[in-house]
This record gives C-alpha cells, sequence and structure tokens, in this order.
C-alpha cells in the first residue's frame, strides 16, 4: 500500500473526491495517510477530520522564503513516509528541494486544458476569469507530474469541458470540477498506486 499524502491550502472539493474515491474502493495499492494545509482553518482539513485523516498545518506566512517553508514541508513528508504527494487545490509554489526528493511522485490538479491557461498566476477562479475573458469554447481540467516547471510537468489524464456562453467564472469552475477534476483526479491518484504509469522523455505512458 502506498502512503498519499494530500497537500491542500482551501476548501479541498478534490480532497474530498479522493476520500470518496477511496472509500468506494476505486483508489487500489495507497491509501491517504496524511493531509497537510498551507493554511490554518480551512475546510479541507475539517473534511480530513470527518474522515479520520490525519492532519497537519506548515502555515505558508510563518516561513519567510520559500527554501525554508519547503524544507519544512520536505521534512513532513518524510515524517509521514510519502509514497506519493498530491497537490488538491496546493497553492503555494514548493523550491526544487522538494520535486528532487520525489521525482514523478508528486501530481497536481490545474483546472485548464495545459499548456493552455497555466504557469504562474494561474490558479482558482483566475483561471476560469481567463478562459471566459479569451472566449474558448472548451476548456477543461489536467492531472500532471510536478517538475521544477510551474505547471509544465508530464501530463497523465486531461478532461475538455463546454464553455457556455451564460458562464460565469464560478459557474464555470463548478462545471470544471464536477466533469473534470474530481474525475481525473483520484483516477490518476489509482494509476499511479498500481504502478500503471511510465515516464519517458517527458511522456506519460499508460500502462
Ligand atoms: C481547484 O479548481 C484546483 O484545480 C485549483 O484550485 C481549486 C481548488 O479547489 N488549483 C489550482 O488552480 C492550482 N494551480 P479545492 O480546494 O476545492 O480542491
Amino acid at each position: 500500500m502506498k502512503n498519499i499524502v494530500v497537500l491542500v491550502s482551501g476548501g479541498g472539493t478534490n480532497l474530498q473526491a479522493l476520500i470518496d474515491a477511496q472509500e468506494s474502493g476505486v483508489i487500489k495499492g495507497g491509501k491517504i495517510t496524511c493531509v497537510i494545509s498551507s493554511k490554518p482553518g480551512v475546510y479541507a482539513l475539517e473534511r480530513a477530520k470527518y474522515h479520520h485523516i490525519k492532519s497537519r498545518v506548515i502555515a505558508r506566512k510563518e516561513y519567510g522564503d520559500v527554501v525554508e517553508y519547503s524544507t519544512a514541508i520536505l521534512e513532513a513528508l518524510q515524517e509521514e513516509k510519502a509514497d506519493l504527494v498530491v497537490y488538491a487545490g496546493f497553492m503555494t509554489i514548493l523550491d526544487e528541494l522538494v520535486i528532487k526528493a520525489y521525482p514523478y511522485k508528486m501530481i497536481n490538479v490545474h483546472p485548464a486544458l495545459i499548456p493552455s491557461f497555466c504557469g504562474k498566476g494561474y490558479y482558482g477562479l483566475r483561471v476560469h476569469e481567463e478562459v471566459l475573458k479569451k472566449g474558448v469554447k472548451l476548456t477543461g481540467a489536467t492531472v500532471h507530474f510536478v517538475t521544477e516547471v510551474c505547471d509544465g510537468g508530464p501530463i497523465i489524464l486531461q478532461k475538455a469541458v463546454e464553455v457556455e456562453s451564460s458562464d460565469t467564472p464560478e459557474v464555470l469552475q463548478k462545471r470544471v470540477m464536477e466533469q473534470a477534476e474530481w474525475k481525473i483526479l483520484p483516477q490518476a491518484v489509482s494509476l499511479f498506486c498500481e504502478d500503471k504509469l511510465e515516464v519517458k522523455n517527458e511522456i506519460v505512458y499508460i500502462k
């Protein structure tokens, strides 16, 4: 059984999708053993508590620079014996010292079809605001491995979602979550835990 550590910063609906998938037996070969939040008091922590999952708060604002913060996160991941680290709405960019310690063992869910609407500054509702400003007709979500390049790591799964002319950022965000993120994130986690993901030359192959 692989130890899955989930990093969160907010409401935790993607964490909930993982918990639901785990409880219904969809995630094979792994178990969520710890949730780490970069912010105290967020609802994701309540979700962990309700499902008897250990949680820790490592508050970003208590650390000066990113290296100091990343060192604290790395120590926690090692203490928790993480085999897989999942960014589920984790809004902090970590230093490469963490990423190098978990090569192709960290995955992120992004609320757009990478390489569109991604990179520094594209997070949360802002992504959907930009999608609507541009007038694209299809958006979606991407699950990818985390590398030193923000939102630039090898793509594991993607799912497209239609944009409607009456959409607000909030309405579109909800549709992307329901139709894409909450589906492909648990799928990707399960594939990883079953050792079905192989990366060759930055391309992910599903075995
Ligand atoms: C999700 O839409 C997730 O894809 C996004 O933030 C939201 C968090 O919601 N993440 C990013 O934008 C990271 N670049 P949640 O806390 O309810 O899972």
